[in-house]
C-alpha cells in the first residue's frame, strides 16, 4: 500500500493549496461576500469556528478601543524611541510590543484566570479582594495610572455597555464590576480597566455563552488568547507612532540629564 511520510506539522486553521485560500474551511470569497470582517476572520483563525455576529463585532470593538492610548504609554514610547534611533518598522513595533505584560496591556490573561477561578469557587468579591491583599498581590485588570471614577475611561464604558446589552449572559463581567465597586472605595483609580473588562467579557464568552465546551473555554483562557486581542489592537497604534516619527524626521532621542537622578553609591 501507499506509505505516507509522517507530516512534520499539522495545521487546522488555514489552507492555501487549492484554487482558493480558505480560513478554517471558509473560502476567502465567502469571507468577503458575507462581510465577516476582521472580527469574523479572528473567529475563524483563532477559534476555529464562526462565532455569532455579536461576538465578532466585540472583537472589532476591542481592536478599535485598544488601538492607541497616546504617546506617553510604555508601548508607544518604546516604539517612538526606537524609530528615532533610525530603526525599521518591524524593530520599532516589536520594541513597543515587548512592553506589553502584567502592568501594561497584558494583564488580560491573568485577570481572566483570576476572575474566572474566583467566580467558579463562589468566592464573594470582598473575599477575593481581601485574599489578594493578604497575599500582597495586585488584582489584574484593576487600576489605572490616570483614569479613575472621577475621570472615567470611556473605552471601558463602551465595552461594558456592549457586553451588558449584547451578551446572553455575563456573570463574570458582573463579578468583575462587583470587585471594582469594592476597590474604588479604597482608591478612586482602582477601576476595572480596559484589560479587566475585556478579560471578564471573554471569560463569559468562552464559558457562559454556550459557544465553547467547558474544556475548550478553559483552554482558550489558559493559552493567552485574551492578551492577543490587546496585542493585535495596539499594533495598529504602534505602527501609527512609527510612521508619525519617521514622517516628522524626528532626530535621535536622548533623555535629558535633569530628568535623571544619578545616585552612584561612591558619592
Ligand atoms: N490591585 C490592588 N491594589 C492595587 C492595584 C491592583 N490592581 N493597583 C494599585 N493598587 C494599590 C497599590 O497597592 C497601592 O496601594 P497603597 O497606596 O496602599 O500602597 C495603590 O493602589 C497605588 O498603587 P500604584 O502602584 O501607585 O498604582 P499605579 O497607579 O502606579 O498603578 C497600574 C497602575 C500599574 C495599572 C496598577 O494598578 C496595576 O498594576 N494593575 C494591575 C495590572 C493591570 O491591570 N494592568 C493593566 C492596566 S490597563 C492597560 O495597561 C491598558
Ligand atoms: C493604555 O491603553 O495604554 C492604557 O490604558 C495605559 C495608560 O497608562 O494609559
Amino acid at each position: 500500500g501507499l506509505i505516507r511520510k509522517p507530516a512534520a506539522f499539522i495545521s487546522t486553521i488555514c489552507d492555501e493549496r487549492g484554487q482558493e485560500l480558505s480560513y478554517c474551511g471558509v473560502p476567502i470569497t465567502q469571507v468577503l461576500e458575507r462581510q465577516l470582517g476582521v472580527g469574523g476572520t479572528i473567529s475563524l483563525l483563532w477559534f476555529q469556528r464562526e462565532l455569532p455576529e455579536w461576538a465578532c463585532k466585540f472583537f472589532e470593538l476591542v481592536l478599535i478601543v485598544t488601538a492607541d492610548h497616546g504617546p506617553a504609554v510604555s508601548g508607544a514610547h518604546n516604539t517612538m524611541v526606537t524609530a528615532r534611533a533610525g530603526k525599521d518598522l518591524i524593530s520599532s513595533v516589536v520594541a513597543g510590543l515587548l512592553t506589553i505584560g502584567d502592568r501594561f496591556g497584558g494583564a488580560l490573561d491573568r485577570a481572566a484566570a483570576d476572575f474566572c477561578a474566583a467566580y467558579d469557587r463562589g468566592q464573594h468579591p470582598q473575599e477575593f479582594v481581601n485574599e489578594k491583599r493578604a497575599k500582597g498581590e495586585l488584582i489584574m485588570g484593576i487600576g489605572h495610572r490616570v483614569k479613575s471614577i472621577n475621570n472615567p475611561d470611556s473605552r471601558v464604558r463602551e465595552l461594558k455597555a456592549y457586553v451588558t446589552s449584547r451578551w446572553p449572559t455575563w456573570p463574570v463581567t458582573r463579578y468583575a464590576l462587583d470587585v471594582e465597586a469594592i476597590t474604588t472605595r479604597k482608591k478612586p483609580n482602582l477601576i476595572l480597566n480596559v484589560d479587566g473588562i475585556v478579560a471578564a467579557a471573554m471569560v463569559d464568552l468562552f464559558r457562559h455563552c454556550q459557544l465553547f465546551t467547558q474544556e475548550e473555554g478553559n483552554n482558550y483562557i489558559q493559552m493567552g488568547s485574551i492578551n492577543a486581542l490587546f496585542v493585535l489592537g495596539r499594533t495598529i497604534g504602534l505602527v501609527g507612532h512609527y510612521l508619525d516619527q519617521k514622517r516628522m524626521k524626528q532626530p535621535l532621542y536622548r533623555h535629558p540629564w535633569d530628568d535623571i537622578t544619578y545616585m552612584s553609591p561612591l558619592h
